[in-house]
């Protein structure tokens, strides 16, 4: 059969596909496209059933969208493509070197004097939290994500590499300014702040690991979470993206820690992304799972 594709958006003609049967899929599809327009290869290609609809999935079949001879299928063009792991190496190694700039050459930026400045024990321990938390994503990123996108938009890399790397530069400056004020409880706020960070830390790496075990090895399979025999991902029970609450748990933990005005903003914009994205995966979990358990919340127990 024969299929007409058009523009989305514009309902501008692209091409024509022929040889494509009732079974053929989406994927199916792409693939045509791309060998009939070389500069759309697949993962660039968003395939929608009109023009303004939703994106349609890899393994939908022309037959189960009630497409027929002469039907109409509408192109996306999602824009240069970069691959998901490059954009998470850099967005993450960005506010690493951003942030040990700051700590490894205070001469550079606050004078020759600050070299001879004592540094108090929290700023070391805010740079090795900094470090390790930096350096534990890039791991899981490598090891332990199985992400079910092999690509992203070029311009999120820019946006995101931005965001994180310019916070890790503002929360850094102030961090390991000659005049830093330590915290004012002392060691009892430092430790606090710091079990807190670890704690979290290993819940959200404990929530990683629980995601991974979802999801087959090679496959895009997604199912409903819920606790394992590791007591961190008790958190399921309460909410949908435990993940994210255990971040912002760390980050609180390191303002504590480091009583640095700076990294309490990078807690409050996280939360903000993270409780949009949590609300998002909460409405797609409810709606793709008849059975989702209706008691949890998007990312704060009982709240929201
Ligand atoms: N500080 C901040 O501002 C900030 C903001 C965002 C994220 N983060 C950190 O970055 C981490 C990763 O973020 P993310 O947004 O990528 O997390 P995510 O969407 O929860 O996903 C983590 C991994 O688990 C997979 N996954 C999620 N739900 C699944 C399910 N039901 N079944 C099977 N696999 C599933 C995802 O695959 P898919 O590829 O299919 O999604 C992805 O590979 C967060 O946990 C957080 O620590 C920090």
């Amino acid at each position: 059969m024969e299929i007409q594709v058009l523009q989305a958006g514009t309902g501008k003609p692209v091409t024509k596909l022929s040889e494509l049967s009732k079974t053929s899929t989406i994927a199916d599809v792409k693939a045509k496209i791309y060998k009939e327009k070389r500069k759309f290869y697949p993962d660039r290609q968003a395939i929608k059933s009109s023009l303004k609809g939703k994106t349609l999935k890899d393994d939908d079949t022309l037959a189960n969208l009630g497409l027929s001879d002469g039907g109409e299928l509408y192109l996306k063009d999602l824009g240069p493509q970069i691959r998901w792991k490059l954009v998470f190496l850099c967005e993450y190694t960005g506010p690493l070197l951003a942030y040990l700039f700051f700590y490894l050459r205070p001469a550079f930026i606050y004078g020759t004097e600050a070299v001879n400045q004592p540094m108090h024990k929290a700023v070391h321990i805010a740079a090795a939290c900094w470090t390790f938390h930096y350096a534990k994503r890039l791991l899981e990123t490598l090891f332990i994500h199985r992400f079910s996108h092999a690509t992203m938009p070029i311009r999120n890399l820019f946006k995101n590499v931005s965001y994180y790397s310019g916070f890790g530069a503002y929360v850094s400056y102030y961090m390991n300014h000659p005049l830093y004020t330590p915290p004012v409880y002392g060691d009892v706020q430092l430790y606090i702040g710091l079990a807190t960070f670890l704690l979290n830390e290993f819940g959200n790496f404990s929530i990683h690991l629980a995601l991974r075990n979802l999801r087959p090895p090679g496959t895009k399979e997604r199912r409903i979470p819920y606790p394992t025999s590791n007591p961190m991902t008790l958190a399921f029970a309460f909410v949908s993206c435990p993940n994210y609450t255990y971040e912002v748990g760390a980050w609180l933990g390191f303002t504590v820690m480091s009583q640095c005005m700076p990294a309490g903003l990078f807690t409050l914009a996280g939360l903000y992304q993270m409780a949009m994205w949590a609300m998002g995966k909460h409405r797609n979990y409810k709606k793709e799972f008849s059975s989702y358990p209706r008691s949890r919340k998007c990312i704060i127990p009982f709240l929201l």
